[in-house]
């Protein structure tokens, strides 16, 4: 199922003989090794020798080498050097702080530094709330993890995590100009991440939690909500959910099925599956059953955490108990989060008509979504490759932009709602198919369409709006604040 992509991106610097098929069997013979040319450049060229820098997608790392031993094989032809262009990516790392303010002489430096932020630092001290007017606060977001539970790849620590913060720091960047910054920290211990955000949130305008293994970051998030005058999030838990609601509203037009007559079945009660079930019980659907890796979720079932005893009390109206596989049977939606290939065709064929199917579990789905495709009428996963990919850069961006335009101090149910409609109806009523019911993650108007639901919600909940209002998400970094009237 898998094919050569950009995550597996080499560039092979080649020496080869002039010759005029040279360069045709070069082609050819990363093609029949199974690589998927990007680019071919000309370097050198003498009349002994040409040297060319060829790109092509690979499987793996192994398939990498494949390839290379293939060309090697050539008559006359040497690899010289593979950059694997990933690695060339993260050299030295993905961001960086820039200065938002001119530093060219004396006088710059004594307004932005001393003696002249003296009176700005005492205007805070004076009036901690304005430290949202006049620092980063206002746009800044931590980017918390512990490195317990990253990617797929599970618990690899702090160290090994930050090419992930980085990245969602530079998605927070591209996507809604919110300054996002890495924190990786140390320790597994709740309490002493509990307090280090604690203490380090006078900086931040709002804690995106990432990649903290269940059931830990149910604790830390409730423990730092309580604590915060600052909104918490958990990208993995909620920004999966606003998201996986979205798919499901737009899924269920496709199908005309209305969420209220729907029994769900969500396999994998984990960080996801967690806040996809609590959203998706909001909106009252006709039953949801919940599955893990020991079965059905039920009441009276041994060994269950709170959590897990919680998510029993309030779904599977039947108190019905068993396998993934009984629980499907009949069922309108599944929902994925949790392991790969652990069902198949036929067992989507026990569903009802017009079956919903999101297979998100990554990188391998649930069920290929290709054979899914044979019963169901609607299928996502999280795959990039596939249409409908279910990705959480749909959110949290738009959610943050918001957060921060609306000055929230903390995030609600009624917004992770708000955010999911906005995003669904992103999607044009004459765009809207099986293939379409998710927008592009480049779609533009994704982020503002979040931010403002975000914004008008947390104006509902008479949260604190700025004065400024809703910026855009073109300018907000670089509004200047009215330093005058907040003097006065
Ligand atoms: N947008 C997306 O596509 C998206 C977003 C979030 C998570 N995911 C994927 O969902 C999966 C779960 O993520 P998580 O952070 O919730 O993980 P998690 O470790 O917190 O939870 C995993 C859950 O799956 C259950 N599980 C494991 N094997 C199972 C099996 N064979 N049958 C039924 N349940 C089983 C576990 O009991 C647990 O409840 C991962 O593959 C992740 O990549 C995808």
């Amino acid at each position: 199922m898998a094919v050569p992509g950009p995550g597996y991106s080499i560039t092979m610097r080649i020496a080869a003989p002039p010759s005029a098929s040279a360069a045709g069997d070069l082609t050819s013979e990363v093609g029949r090794a199974g690589g998927v040319i990007t680019a071919f450049d000309v370097v050198e060229s003498t009349g002994t020798l040409m040297v060319v820098d060829l790109s092509c997608n690979a499987l793996s790392q192994e398939h990498a080498d494949e390839i290379k031993a293939a060309v090697n094989t050539l008559e006359g032809v040497t690899v010289r050097k593979v950059s694997d262009r990933t690695f060339l990516v993260h050299l030295g790392g993905k961001i960086e702080v820039t200065s938002k303010v001119p530093l060219r002489n004396r006088d710059d430096l004594s307004r932005a530094y001393t003696p002249g932020v003296a009176r700005v630092c005492m205007a805070i001290a004076a009036n901690p709330d304005d430290a949202r007017r006049l620092t980063i606060k206002r746009n800044t977001v931590a980017v918390v993890t512990d490195g317990t539970a990253v990617l797929g790849l599970g618990n690899i620590g702090p160290a090994a995590a930050l090419p992930v913060m980085e990245g969602k720091a530079a998605l927070f960047k591209r996507f809604a100009n919110v300054d996002a910054w890495p924190v990786c920290l140390d320790t597994t211990d709740v309490d002493e991440i509990v307090r280090t955000v604690e203490i380090l949130a006078p900086v931040y305008g709002g804690i995106n939690l990432e990649d903290i293994a269940a059931p830990r970051c149910f604790e830390i998030e409730a423990r730092l909500r309580a604590k915060l005058d600052i909104p918490v999030f958990h990208d993995d838990q909620h920004g999966t959910a606003i998201c996986v609601v979205a798919a499901l509203r737009n899924a269920l037009r496709v199908v005309k099925k209305d969420i209220s007559n729907c029994k769900i079945v969500v396999s994998g009660v984990g960080a996801a599956g967690n806040a996809i079930i609590r959203l998706l019980l909001l909106q009252t659907p006709a039953d949801v059953v919940a599955v893990d890796i020991k079965g059905i979720v039920y009441r009276g079932r041994d060994g269950m955490d709170p959590n897990l005893a919680d998510v029993a009390a309030k779904t599977n109206h039947t108190n019905q108990s068993g396998t993934l596989k009984d629980a499907i049977a009949g069922a309108d939606v599944f929902i994925g989060v949790s392991a790969p290939n652990i069902l198949v065709g036929d067992d989507i064929a026990t569903m009802n008509s017009d079956a919903i199917v999101f297979a998100l579990a990554n990188p391998d789905p649930e069920i290929d979504p290709l054979e899914a495709q044979k019963h169901a009428a609607v299928v996502a996963t999280g795959r990039s490759d596939f249409p409908n990919q279910i990705n959480n850069v749909l959110a949290f961006p738009g959610v943050f932009r918001g957060l921060l335009d609306a000055g929230a101090r903390i995030i609600t149910d009624s917004m992770l709602l708000a955010a999911a409609e906005a995003i669904a109806d992103v999607v044009q009523p004459e765009q809207l198919n099986a293939s379409f019911i998710v927008p592009s993650v480049f779609d533009a108007t994704v982020a503002p369409a979040v931010a403002a639901a975000i914004v008008r919600e947390a104006a509902d909940a008479r949260e604190h709006v700025t004065h400024e209002g809703l910026s855009s998400v073109a300018h907000t970094s670089g509004a200047t604040p009215d330093v005058e009237g907040f003097l006065e």
